[in-house]
């Protein structure tokens, strides 16, 4: 390794952290990457042939640089102190107490990162947002890092935001429609900019004030989940006027103004970030006393939180209004497919609703497990003192199971819900699973993944989302 190559640091070894440093190292071999984290189990999993994030093409990147250049860790102070870039890319969860609450960004642990930043370097430092934060979080962490006491500490802050979607992150990294990089200092945008020129195009590198580039990313989920709830809004006026959601969102989709992307109707959107950066979105615009701007963009989750509702409704409604004692199969827990991420998955709400209404449910996630889903449920069904009810916890332990394969899950059952578009759902011999369940035999799908028209030929009561 050259004397004058660049060593970065990474904190936060999450499923941001994780995928881009390792494509990062993978695409410069003369470049270490330390990639650190404070949770033991996370880092000895990066380092074993089994991943904590399933994520499609991930586990060849990573055979290909760790060892060589990729090294994941848990000494954060060591790691700091001798690398010249250093990425936070840990998590910033909604605030759930105190000033704003449900809505604004949780930065302990961005502070928590910048004030280690200062205490542990003895030199110039590249610092780099990657976590998704509020506008001006910047400023904040320059005036932490200005405590350093060692005398030859100095810094320069970046805003790079990830831009990557779950299931598809290796592509994404390695074929961005575009990286953003946001600062102040040109040498310190150049150096950055020179470690993605390594294998994207410089028109793709854009370069903008710090405050653009952490508003872009707010702005860019904002307006991806906006497509969702738009078309999801319509799928209500499709299933009451007798329309096709798909044939609409094709129709308006071959405008090329509008675009065929993200207008897929669903049980609802989920994922770390949508809602996450939504309410933050909105947080920042009624501080700035803009009302009427955060009411516009929390109308987004609004739209989203009747979606997934809506769906659970309809499951009770069309089952006779009942629900109670029969056992429902879930096919798919995660977020979407091809991930193993539950975060805000449409799923946990759904399952919360129908276990409200005493249903039994077996469910089947390919990537999912069972204690994930506990958790997730427990989550959400705690009071307003963060306290799980004896009925909620009995409700989870005894009408909540998990199932080997999306068929053995509806064994027996009387309704399957696909709450995921796992591709292998498609593949499912469906005759058998009709034979299998209690009659009539409902299918809720939730993603328009399965074709209706052969169901109803197999014998399935089927209703999908936006169809008459
Ligand atoms: C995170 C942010 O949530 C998102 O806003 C941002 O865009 C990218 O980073 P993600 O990587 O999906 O997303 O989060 P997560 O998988 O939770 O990983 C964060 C990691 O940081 C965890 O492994 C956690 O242990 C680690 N961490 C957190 C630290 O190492 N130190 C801390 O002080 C806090
Ligand atoms: C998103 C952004 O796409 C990415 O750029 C950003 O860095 C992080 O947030 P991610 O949450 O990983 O990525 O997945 P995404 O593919 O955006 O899907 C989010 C949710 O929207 C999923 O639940 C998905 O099922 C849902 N969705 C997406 C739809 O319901 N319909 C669509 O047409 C597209």
């Amino acid at each position: 390794m050259s004397p004058n190559s660049i060593k970065i640091c990474c904190i936060g070894a999450g499923y941001v952290g994780g995928p881009t440093m390792a494509m990062i190292a993978k695409q410069c071999p003369d470049i270490e990457v330390n990639v650190v984290d404070i949770n033991e189990a996370r880092i000895a999993a990066w380092n074993s042939d089994s991943l904590p994030i399933y994520e499609p093409g991930l586990q060849e990147v990573v055979q290909e640089a760790r060892g060589r250049n990729l090294h994941f860790t848990t000494e954060v102070s060591e790691s700091i102190e001798k690398s010249d870039v250093i990425f936070i890319s840990v998590n910033t969860p909604t605030k759930t107490f105190g000033i704003g609450a449900g809505r604004a960004a949780n930065l302990e642990f961005v502070e928590k990162c910048a004030r280690q930043i200062a205490e542990s370097s003895h030199s110039h430092k590249i610092v780099v947002e990657k976590s998704t934060l509020p506008v001006r979080t910047a400023e904040a962490v320059k005036r932490i890092l200005q405590s350093a006491t060692n005398p030859n500490a100095s810094f320069d802050v970046l805003s790079n935001p990830e831009f990557l979607a779950e299931g598809t992150a290796v592509k994404d990294l390695l074929n961005p429609d575009r990286v953003l990089i946001g600062g102040e200092c040109p040498d310190a945008i150049e150096k950055l900019a020179g470690i993605y020129g390594r294998w994207v195009d410089a028109e793709r590198i854009l370069k903008t004030n710090l405050w653009s580039s952490e508003l872009s990313k707010l702005t860019a989920n904002a307006f991806l989940a906006q497509r969702v709830s738009s078309i999801n809004a319509i799928s209500a006026l499709c299933e009451a006027t007798g329309a096709d959601v798909d044939e609409v969102a094709n129709a308006i989709g071959t405008d090329s103004r509008i675009g065929p992307k993200f207008l897929k109707s669903s049980v609802g959107f989920g994922g770390s970030c949508f809602q996450k950066d939504i309410l933050n979105l909105v947080y920042l615009c009624e501080h700035f006393g803009l009302h009427e701007v955060a009411a516009y963009w929390e109308q987004v989750i609004i739209m989203n939180d009747y979606q997934k509702r809506r769906f659970s409704t309809r499951i009770v409604h069309t089952m006779f209004n009942t629900v109670s004692d029969k056992r429902i199969a879930v096919w798919g827990f995660a977020f979407k497919k091809d991930t193993n991420d539950t975060r805000e998955s449409a799923a946990i709400y759904v399952c919360r609703d129908l276990l409200e209404e005493r249903a039994r449910l077996t469910i089947y996630d390919p990537q999912v497990k069972l204690e994930h889903i506990k958790r997730d449920l427990e989550y959400l069904m705690v009071n307003e003192f963060g306290e799980l009810s004896e009925h909620h916890r009995k409700l989870i332990d005894s009408n909540v199971e998990v199932a080997s394969s999306a068929e053995a899950a509806a064994s027996g059952a009387h309704a399957i819900a696909v709450l995921t578009e796992w591709d292998e759902f498609k593949e499912v011999d469906f005759d058998a699973v009709y034979q299998a369940m209690k009659k009539p035999a409902f299918l809720f799908d939730g993603r328009n993944l399965l074709d209706r028209e052969k169901l109803a030929q197999n014998g399935f009561e089927v209703h999908a989302i936006g169809k008459p």
